[in-house]
């Protein structure tokens, strides 16, 4: 496979990237856009930006009718960077106040509901359609774009990415790494077994576990796997 034919428009190839919290979707997509210059697209800070909005405005995170109405005045604007993505909600930099925990925590439950997810996915779809991107997040591979060339489904124990993220978060005496592991497994759970768009690996993709792997291990594996499905020419360097 190479370049894509939809309908008569060629695009580049797409890097799918799916898996639960805390498995270092985002290290690898940021790893990947680098190594071969493609942009690098993450879909949770879409759905955290909404949960943002949804906290601002003081809605019922289970009201779904409530959430549309808000997401029909709501502009959110990713940028891809070196690192990551800035994210912009209705034109302010809310890149930081995102991954506060009170935002991660209405996102695992603003992103249950199915119209929302369409609102979300149409947009996702839009911003990759010409390809040459690396996009993460839970239904990449399987809703947003299914017909990646690309898909890796990035997985660790929960005991691991816990353990992880632990010592990445600057300590505080109310976050306890029980705490971040039960916290994973809850939004695990949610995101499992949602009704739409669950997270699942797609068949196709390539699962990776990445719970006895060092992080050099991870992204040369991912580094072979893209190589694996995508010709030399289309990937930059
Ligand atoms: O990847 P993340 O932790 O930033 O995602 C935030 C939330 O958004 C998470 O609870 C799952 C949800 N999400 C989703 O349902 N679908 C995606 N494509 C990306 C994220």
């Amino acid at each position: 496979m190479s370049e894509t034919t939809t309908g008569t428009a060629k695009r580049l190839p797409i890097i799918a990237i799916d898996g639960p919290a805390g498995a270092g979707k985002s290290t690898m997509a940021a790893h990947l856009a680098r190594r071969f210059g493609f942009l690098n697209l993450e879909t949770g800070a879409m759905y955290r930006a909404l949960a943002l909005k949804a906290i601002e405005n003081d809605l019922d995170f289970g009201d779904e009718p409530a959430l549309m109405e808000l997401a029909a005045y709501t502009r959110i604007t990713l940028q891809p960077q070196f690192e990551g993505n800035r994210v912009l909600l209705d034109g302010v930099d809310v890149s930081r106040r995102v991954r506060d925990e009170d935002v991660t925590a209405a996102a695992s439950r603003v992103s249950v509901h199915p119209q929302l997810r369409t609102w979300m996915v149409d947009q996702q779809r839009a911003l990759g359609s010409k390809g040459g991107v690396v996009m993460e997040g839970r239904d990449i591979g399987t809703a947003v774009f299914p017909d990646a060339e690309v898909k890796i489904f990035l997985d660790a124990a929960p005991e691991v990415r816990g353990n992880r993220r632990y010592h990445q978060t600057s300590p505080t005496k109310a976050v306890t790494e029980e705490s971040i592991i039960a916290d994973l497994k809850e939004r695990d759970s949610r995101d499992r077994n949602r009704a739409e768009s669950p997270l699942k690996a797609a068949e196709d993709a390539v699962i990776l576990d990445s719970t006895a792997m060092t992080l050099n291990e991870v992204l040369t594996a991912a580094e072979e796997v893209v190589r694996a499905h995508v010709p030399e020419p289309l990937l930059h360097k």
